[in-house]
């Protein structure tokens, strides 16, 4: 049952030099008033009733009042290889297993045709890199009976019209062979040849082939694979078999075009990477070990993710850093800090040195000019230019390592690379002690009724702290494979106390980003964490309304924080579910009230536009009030941005990719003081000029 507080205090602001800004919350509950006849069909327009204004929440905005800047990188992407990410997610590369899993000896997602055997081989390496290969045993091909192997992609290979593919592979044979070898795009089902290209000229040494292949006018499909094949009798090896789609911007071993599109529609400030637990890697010797992740593709050995598959790292370091430039963006690099989460470590000390060595080498390859080392290395790999880099976060969630060798591995790093690189900024994952880190990274993994009660955390934070906060990953997990609208109502209640604190919160990244959802079901299948921000398979892509409630965050805001207050907040009760620490209970919070409407308010200085932010997680029309103070006039007509669904459980998929989507309204009646209504479980972002 809904109730409403009738006064209570909202309030961030009236700095008196107190770091806290607390917040009172008076205890005086009446029931859920029906007084409020009238239908939110009519909204915006709706003039309420003011019979009993003091029932109405009021939101009140000091317009005199800026509380301090907006972080200009508050809003930005955490990516690491989880989900398919990015092998079946962002890096284009369409062939999947393309360098035949050695750690599994796996020949998954391969399969051959015409009556032709494969096998892993791990006696005929392509190099020191990639130290097996595939032996295709073709001997029962003939001219009526083409035989070889076929990919079935990351469950599919979307075949677009009028789109050209770039094949590669290494190839040797024995006895002889020499091709040729036709390479196509088919339908699975066999019925339709949609491309093919001959190479010719294999021999008994490995070399590399290429080929183009150009669809006509087709529907778009994805139940399609990738086929090598010869009509001549042969033993075959193959290594690093790629297929490439067009890429974003016409990258050569790029990203997919319409991924890279919905994340350039959120205008992301920064791309936290490589993780996550993808930084650390199961074990040690699993960890992303940047070094191996550069140059030539088919020099880099890949390694196992933590999270169940193989990563061939062509999406490797270089790669996050043109994935940051063509996004305009910048990084926030996360560097190995000696720990894995088999709760491996690495003492502090001399036995540390090589990691902190390679983090100063890592810095070295992204900022150095072509006269460094590493800057020479990156230049030697295809880019000349240094690229931007303020944020170095040294480990992931290093407060699972219970060692306690956190805070000297941290100082470690902290020396050395403040020593080398004074202007960056270091981000701890754990508390320290030892060292003042410039910030520390919190994550916050929570149900929509915890994020609400969590939603006004930062305002009682000290500002006098020198460690600012890095909120590096969030989301309200409701709603597989990507969150429902109860997960953007949580995450829009969270987002205003970010925004409303962004003095203190400087970045923050929703995590994970991204999840394929070909494959949801099974373990083993393309899913490892439910609850992702954009979901996608082989051919399509869409945002959960979680999505454009960032969408809509990052695009609408000003440069300054202003001082709210608010009367009258609904409030409902809540029971926080049980918690566990090592499989036992802990005893249980008690229930309490927690706030059912949400805001904020910020503005920018040169167009004088003030951003008012407003969540609804109610499921009824909400009036509010809105007064303004400290402003001279307002605009009687402004302009509305509205995110809403009828259930929280609606949300958008491959079938409904704009099931949610936010729609764009004039809004009039505006004024110093106005009374609109939220529709039920909205997010409403008005634009009131002055
Ligand atoms: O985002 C999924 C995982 O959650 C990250 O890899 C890890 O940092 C966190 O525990």
């Amino acid at each position: 049952m809904n109730h409403r507080i009738q006064a209570d205090t909202l309030k961030r602001g009236h700095q008196t030099g107190d770091p806290h800004y607390p917040n009172k919350i008076k205890l005086s509950i009446c029931a859920f008033g029906s007084l409020f006849i009238f239908s939110y069909l009519d909204f915006p327009q709706v003039a309420v009733a003011q019979d009993q204004p003091s029932a109405i929440p009021v939101l009140q905005i000091e317009a005199d009042q800026p509380l301090g800047k907006v972080s200009p990188t508050l809003y930005g992407l955490m990516t690491e290889e989880i989900n398919y990410s990015y092998e079946g997610g962002i890096y284009a590369e369409l062939i999947a297993n393309r360098t035949f899993n050695p750690a599994a000896n796996e020949m998954r997602f391969w399969s051959t045709s015409g009556g032709a055997t494969m096998a892993l081989d791990t006696n005929t390496p392509l190099n020191d890199a990639l130290t097996s290969s595939m032996k295709l045993d073709a001997s029962d091909a003939g001219n009526d009976s083409p035989a070889g192997i076929m990919n079935s992609g990351y469950w599919g290979i979307p075949v677009r019209p009028r789109t050209t593919y770039h094949a590669s592979f290494y190839a040797k044979a024995a006895n002889g062979f020499a091709g040729p070898l036709t390479v196509s795009l088919e339908s699975a089902d066999g019925k339709t040849v949609f491309a093919t290209a001959k190479v010719n000229g294999l021999t008994g040494d490995w070399r590399k082939f290429d080929a183009t292949l150009r669809t006509r006018d087709v529907e778009p499909s994805k139940e399609n694979v990738f086929k090598i094949t010869t009509l001549t009798p042969g033993i075959i090896w193959f290594q690093q078999v790629s297929l490439f789609p067009p890429t974003y911007k016409d990258r050569s071993n790029g990203n997919r075009p319409d991924l890279m599109n919905l994340l350039a529609a959120m205008h992301p400030a920064f791309l936290r990477l490589p993780g996550g637990n993808y930084l650390e890697g199961n074990s040690i010797d699993e960890r992303f070990d940047w070094k191996k992740t550069i140059g030539p593709i088919e020099q880099r050995p890949g390694h196992e993710s933590p999270w169940g598959y193989w990563s061939t790292d062509g999406l490797g370091l270089l790669e996050y850093m043109e994935w940051c430039e063509d996004l305009n963006i910048q990084p926030v690099l996360a560097v190995y800090a000696g720990y894995s989460l088999n709760h491996q470590h690495v003492n502090p000390g001399n036995d540390l040195q090589p990691y902190v060595q390679d983090s100063l080498d890592e810095i070295e390859y992204i900022t150095g000019d072509a006269s460094t080392r590493w800057g020479a290395q990156r230049a030697k790999d295809g880019h000349l230019a240094p690229f931007p880099l303020v944020y170095i976060e040294v480990g992931n969630e290093d407060w699972f390592d219970r060692s306690g060798s956190y805070d000297g591995r941290f100082a470690q790093f902290y020396d050395a690379i403040k020593g080398a690189y004074p202007q960056l900024q270091l981000i701890a994952t754990a508390r320290v002690k030892s060292r003042v880190p410039d910030l520390i990274d919190e994550h916050y993994y929570r149900s929509e009724e915890e994020m609400e009660a969590h939603a006004l955390d930062y305002d009682k934070y000290s500002r006098t702290n020198h460690t600012k906060i890095f909120c590096g990953e969030w989301a309200t997990r409701v709603g597989s494979p990507t969150p429902n609208m109860a997960g953007a109502l949580g995450d829009g209640a969270w987002m205003t106390g970010m925004e409303r604190n962004s003095d203190i919160v400087l970045i923050s990244s929703y995590a994970p980003l991204f999840v394929n959802v070909s494959d949801i079901g099974e373990r083993g299948g393309s899913m490892q964490w439910r609850s992702d921000l954009i979901g996608y398979e082989a051919l399509n892509s869409y945002g959960s309304p979680s999505y454009y409630a960032q969408v809509m965050f990052s695009t609408h805001h000003g440069d300054t924080i202003l001082a709210t207050d608010s009367q009258n907040i609904p409030t409902q009760l809540w029971q926080p579910p049980p918690k566990h620490r090592n499989g036992v209970e802990l005893p249980r919070l008690p229930a309490q009230q927690i706030r059912k409407i949400f805001f904020d308010a910020t503005r920018d200085s040169n167009s004088g536009t003030i951003y008012l932010k407003m969540v609804n997680t109610l499921g009824i029309p909400q009036p509010v009030t809105v007064e303004l103070s400290g402003i001279l006039t307002v605009a009687g007509t402004g302009q509305a941005i509205v995110l809403q669904a009828v259930s929280p459980d609606d949300t958008n998929s491959i079938e409904e990719p704009s099931k949610i989507a936010p729609i764009a309204m004039t809004m009039h009646g505006l004024g110093k003081r106005f009374t609109k209504v939220l529709p039920p479980y909205s997010i409403m972002i008005l634009e009131i000029a002055e």
